[in-house]
């Protein structure tokens, strides 16, 4: 059991670079298999979400390759349309398969998701939008049984129920090469969402609309593959951002864009934090007060709002603030299990439904804690660094899911953190 030892109260100052998006490169991953050619995918970052991902493109038959931050997949072997239940089960994202397997073979067999850390996670809307596109889906026991109605699936008008942001992939995926002119309504607007359709783009797709509330799909009879860059990752921004802020300490980010955190950056300001983003050596600094002060309030919402993933990690800051801050979770039931954990290194939070008080102390202290889930374990790396003596970390494949290098980073910035196996 591998587990992470922070000793606290040194202040962050220094350098990052912020890696590619993990919640772009896993549709894009899946993506190539829609691709005649080879694909390039470049600033990949190492997560064990991605070996998961490659896993399963190789099981499809596709050759998967890994050389420094670039991953190269090679999708002329694809022979196979299903996706064993083991290999579902290490990846709840995995579903996203489901429209490109569907659209590339004609049929496809997988198992359900199911539920994980932050809820029951459905996938109705998923369904129900490739059910609109001509995919018949049968649901027997716990496996998804598909296949096209006709010879390719057929482009319509979806209007979401929510701008999900699975569903809107597992659209696009489908429509892509699909019959005729998809038009989704209600779609998604995350950058992550734009970076897929850029992908799909180059390969040959005719996507307009991506990062708008409605995004039209003219299908075409066959993509090529292409070199795609992924964007850098927003939550691990933040993320860095918020450790720095906990610390009182100052931190200069490299490869990211504070454009994909628009949201994010008034509550880093109230908190009493300076931000500033240079155009000319494309460097973003925080630089944080000795104390911090509270934030008054932050609702989670789709993209443009504040994300759902930044609330954990800015909530660990708060914790140490100056006076009372609260939290309204509107995207997930289920995501204040970080809130327990938080509260044995001294955190003073209370819960009421979608609502988390935090009033802030003026200091935490050293504990042993454990993971809940991906963005809650890095919520208690930002809380353990703000308290005083040592915390250990465990469940730490929650962390590994999403950050790469993460200790190595806070380490070159002044952090006590090491990994015990
Ligand atoms: N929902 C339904 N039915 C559906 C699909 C979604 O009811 O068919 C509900 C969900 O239960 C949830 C809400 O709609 O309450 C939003 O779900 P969405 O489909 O937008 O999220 P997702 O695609 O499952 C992605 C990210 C999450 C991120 C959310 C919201 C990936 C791989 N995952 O999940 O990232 O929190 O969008 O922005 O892209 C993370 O990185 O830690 C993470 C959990």
């Amino acid at each position: 059991m591998s587990r992470l030892i922070i000793e606290g109260l040194h202040k962050l100052d220094g350098e990052a670079v912020i890696h590619g998006a993990k919640n772009s490169v896993l549709p894009i991953l899946a993506a190539t298999i829609l691709a005649g050619g080879t694909s390039e995918i470049a600033n990949c970052p190492r997560l064990s979400d991605v070996r998961a991902t490659s896993a399963i493109l190789r099981y499809l038959g596709c050759s998967v390759t890994a050389q420094d931050e670039v991953v190269t997949v090679d999708p002329s072997g694809l022979c196979r349309s299903d996706i064993p239940d083991d290999l579902m089960r290490e990846m709840r994202s995995s579903i996203v398969f489901l429209g490109a397997i569907a659209a590339r073979m004609g049929e496809a067999h997988l198992s359900f998701p199911g539920g994980c850390e932050l809820g029951p996670r459905p996938i109705n809307l998923h369904l129900a939008a490739l059910r609109r596109l001509g995919l018949v889906i049968e649901e027997e026991r716990g496996r998804l049984n598909c296949h096209i109605r006709g010879q390719r699936l057929k482009g319509t008008t979806i209007t979401l129920e929510q701008p999900s942001v699975g569903a809107t992939e597992n659209i696009l995926l489908a429509s892509a090469t699909a019959e005729g002119v998809t038009v989704i309504v209600n779609a998604a607007r995350e950058p992550e969402i734009v970076d897929l359709c850029c992908y799909l783009n180059a390969c040959g797709a005719r996507i307009t609309g991506a990062g708008e509330g409605t995004i039209t799909i003219e299908g075409v009879d066959r993509l090529g593959g292409c070199r795609h860059q992924v964007l850098p990752d927003r939550i691990e921004t933040v993320t860095y951002m918020a450790a720095a802020a906990a610390t009182g300490g100052r931190v200069v980010l490299s490869r990211t864009n504070p454009a994909l955190i628009a949201s994010v950056l008034p509550a880093f300001e109230e908190a009493g934090c300076h931000t500033d983003w240079s155009e000319a050596s494309r460097l973003l600094t925080l630089e944080a007060p000795e104390r911090l002060s509270r934030v008054t309030s932050v609702l989670t919402m789709p993209y443009p709002g504040f994300p759902t993933d930044a609330q954990a990690p800015v909530m660990a800051m708060t914790c140490v603030a100056q006076g009372t801050s609260v939290f309204i979770e509107t995207i997930f039931d289920n995501r204040y299990r970080h809130v327990d954990e938080l509260s044995r290194l001294g955190a003073r939070i209370k819960v009421e439904g979608r609502v988390a008080v935090v009033e802030g102390v003026p200091r935490l202290s050293g504990a042993q804690v454990e993971c809940t889930d991906l963005r809650g374990g890095a919520a208690l790396v930002i809380a353990a660094l703000a308290a005083d003596g040592e915390t250990e970390i465990t469940a730490l494949q929650h962390l590994d899911r999403g950050y790469d290098g993460l200790e190595e980073g806070l380490s070159n910035l002044g952090a006590s953190i090491r990994r015990e196996e």
